[in-house]
């Protein structure tokens, strides 16, 4: 195993404030815990937590105080590479990474990140990899992303897909990061994020640490917008992806992929190859995270409803393939007819190994 003094932790490039003062990374390996950025207490607290044990590790992910398909992959492989050393005894050591791997269902990146983990020899210095890999790999989507985005660009997000959520880049908001950099002078309608608000209380902040132009709306509003704003895209992120390119992401993509197609607006998914699964046909197949009615029966810790009432609460949503423009991952934009180019996209990962 490598020896945690000389572990690089990673600090993600574009998570930089514009006045310089460093921020924590989202999550970095600590030697004996794995830290993280509690995203429960963004934007109004930069709180730095620490996980050590099997219940914190999975207590931080069902939290979401760690979040976003790359990040809890991240997360969740420092996590299990921590726990083998903590926990000798294989069956035990076997049951907590069990635990970890399953702590949120719908994302497919923390079931591939605890697996690549468990099937490596030194499981931290697995886990440093899939960390460095994601920054070189968000890097990509930002680079063939900025294609889709012309001068000024109207863009409507949804939900958080910024370096918080990835630990390195950023994914859609990556691609919108880079944008800026390049001049192009993006505004970007932020959906709020019913329940949760990712897109409130995360997107809108990240955008703003950057300087981007931001407006921050319902996502009730996304249709007026669509009417009347000359919006140019949607770009959004992803969960799991089926091989027909079904995608299920934040709840409510769905309804703004119809709003989008009805608008004749284009709808991109930006997502690392890790967010694909390509043992599952289609979207059907994709298990929906349901959580705790309470976070919609409250708003901001105030009670809106009935603790009684009867509530829907699915964190996910699956966007039907037809509603999807083209997918950007690092290894170019993939266009319909989706069986033929998300195949491709399957043995490009063999090239990349080959290459490596
Ligand atoms: O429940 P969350 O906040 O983890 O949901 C996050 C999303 O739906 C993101 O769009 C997705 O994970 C991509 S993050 C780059």
């Amino acid at each position: 195993m490598t020896d945690p003094s000389t572990a690089a932790t990673v600090t993600p490039h574009a998570f930089r404030p514009e006045s310089d003062a460093p921020l924590p990374a989202p999550v970095a390996w600590d030697g004996d815990a794995v830290t993280y950025l509690d995203q429960r207490a963004l934007p109004f607290e930069v709180r730095l937590e620490s996980a050590r044990t099997v219940d914190e590790i999975v207590e931080a992910i069902a939290t979401l105080a760690v979040r976003g398909a790359p990040c809890i992959g991240i997360f969740g492989a420092y996590g299990v590479a921590l726990l083998r050393r903590s926990i000798p005894d294989d069956a035990a050591f076997a049951a907590a990474a069990a635990r970890v791997r399953a702590a949120r269902p719908t994302a497919v990146n923390l079931g591939w990140a605890v697996d690549r983990v468990l099937g490596a020899e030194d499981m931290l210095a697995e886990a440093q990899a899939i960390h460095r890999e994601q920054e070189a790999i968000d890097e990509a989507i930002a680079q063939h992303g900025l294609e889709l985005i012309p001068r000024n660009a109207r863009i409507i997000t949804h939900c958080n897909t910024g370096p918080i959520a990835t630990g390195a880049g950023g994914t859609a908001l990556g691609i919108v990061l880079a944008a800026h950099r390049a001049g192009k002078n993006p505004h970007v309608y932020v959906d709020e994020t019913r329940p949760l608000l990712q897109g409130a209380r995360l997107t809108e902040w990240e955008l703003r640490l950057a300087g981007v132009d931001a407006v921050l709306q319902i996502d009730a509003a996304a249709a007026v917008v669509m009417a009347r704003e000359k919006v140019d895209l949607v770009l959004v992120g992803a969960d799991r992806i089926a091989r027909n390119g079904d995608t299920a992401n934040k709840i409510g993509t769905y309804a703004l992929a119809v709003l989008a197609s009805h608008h004749g607006i284009p709808l991109y998914v930006a997502a690392p190859r890790s967010s694909f699964d390509f043992a599952l046909e289609s979207g059907g197949g994709i298990p929906i995270e349901e959580r705790d009615p309470r976070e919609v029966t409250s708003f901001g810790g105030a009670r809106i409803a009935e603790e009684s009432a009867q509530v829907f609460n699915p964190a996910f949503d699956v966007t039907p393939r037809h509603l999807i423009t083209a997918f950007v991952t690092e290894f170019g934009v993939v266009r319909p007819p989706y069986h033929e180019s998300i195949s491709a996209l399957e043995k490009a990962r063999e090239v990349l190994r080959l290459s490596r």
